[in-house]
């Protein structure tokens, strides 16, 4: 028999989940295949209660699903909870169960770069999903303290009075993207992660957000991030490496959320060089 996995979004073509799956089924000889479905936001509940009457093993959850998706399981993980983001289905026995792998694949991603996160001080822009999921990802992986700098000074001071206990004893600061500290903030940064959408893309609009940080405050030895994948070299990463400092792009982060679906699901190793080769492939 062949398990069937699939991606719920709305639109859902661009996803290059399909493609890594199907690689990684295929390199372990499993028998699964991995579909994208196009689901309407009416349409969710009716596509959970399908998944499972029809007995499949697992799922992701794309955009605008996220957050709605919690209420139709049977059980949400704490992370995910706090996040208030599942991107993975799974069962347990005959429960529905969703967790966020987004936030540990970013801490994956950075340990696979021998970034060290115990200790670190992360400076942290953005305030929507993506930076959610990284702030408790980089919080489970020790950081000490995480600044969350947004251009709506009250969307970032939102996510660290929410979040704030859940990732204890991690230290949270909020900024306004225009505040005059940042420059301070960026010289006492290990980390930089750059978790908005600013930089998609790239173009005019992405150049004149690069322009706008002070990214030649950071210190020698600051680490560069940016979660964005198309186009793979960011503005930001661009500007990072023009000035010597250590970068690492948006990929990893995609590989590993993708591989820890992926062992919740089989139990296997997650065959990561077939997945990144595939996730290359997809973007070419
Ligand atoms: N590598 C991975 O696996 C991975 C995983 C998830 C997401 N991502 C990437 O992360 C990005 C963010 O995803 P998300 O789900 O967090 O999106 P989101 O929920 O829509 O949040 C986007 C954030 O970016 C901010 N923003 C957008 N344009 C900006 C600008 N010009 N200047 C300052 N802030 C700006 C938004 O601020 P406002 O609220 O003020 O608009 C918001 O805080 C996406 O583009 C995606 O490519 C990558």
């Amino acid at each position: 028999m062949t398990d069937v996995y699939a991606i719920l979004g709305f639109p859902v073509g661009h996803s290059r989940s399909p493609i890594m799956h199907n690689r990684a089924f295929a390199a372990l000889g499993l028998a699964a295949v991995y579909v994208p479905f196009a689901v309407a936001p009416e349409k969710l509940s009716a596509a959970i209660s399908g998944i499972r009457a029809l007995g499949m093993r697992g799922a992701n959850v794309t955009l605008p699903h996220k957050s709605a998706v919690m209420a139709l399981l049977d059980h949400v993980e704490p992370d995910a909870l706090a996040i208030g983001a599942v991107n993975t289905l799974y069962r347990d026995g005959e429960r529905l169960c969703g967790t966020n792998t987004d936030a540990e694949g970013l801490a994956r991603a950075l340990r696979e770069a021998s970034v060290q996160l115990a200790g670190a001080r992360v400076t942290l822009l953005g305030a929507g999903g993506a930076a959610r999921a990284s702030l408790v990802g980089l919080a489970r992986a020790g950081a000490a303290r995480i600044t969350v700098v947004a251009r709506r000074l009250a969307e970032a001071q939102g996510i660290v009075a929410e979040l704030a206990s859940a990732v204890q004893p991690c230290e949270l600061c909020a900024l306004g993207l225009a505040d005059v500290s940042l420059p301070q903030i960026f010289a006492a940064t290990d980390l930089l992660v750059q978790a908005t959408s600013a930089t998609l893309n790239g173009g005019p609009a992405a150049e004149a957000f690069i322009a706008g940080l002070p990214v030649a405050a950071l210190p020698a030895s600051a680490v560069v991030t940016d979660l964005v994948y198309r186009p793979l070299e960011t503005a930001l990463l661009r500007a990072a490496s023009q000035r010597g400092l250590r970068t690492v792009d948006g990929l990893g982060m995609l590989l590993h959320q993708g591989a820890l679906a992926f062992e919740r699901w089989t139990g296997r190793a997650a065959p990561l060089s077939v997945m990144r080769a595939a996730l290359l492939d997809a973007g070419s």
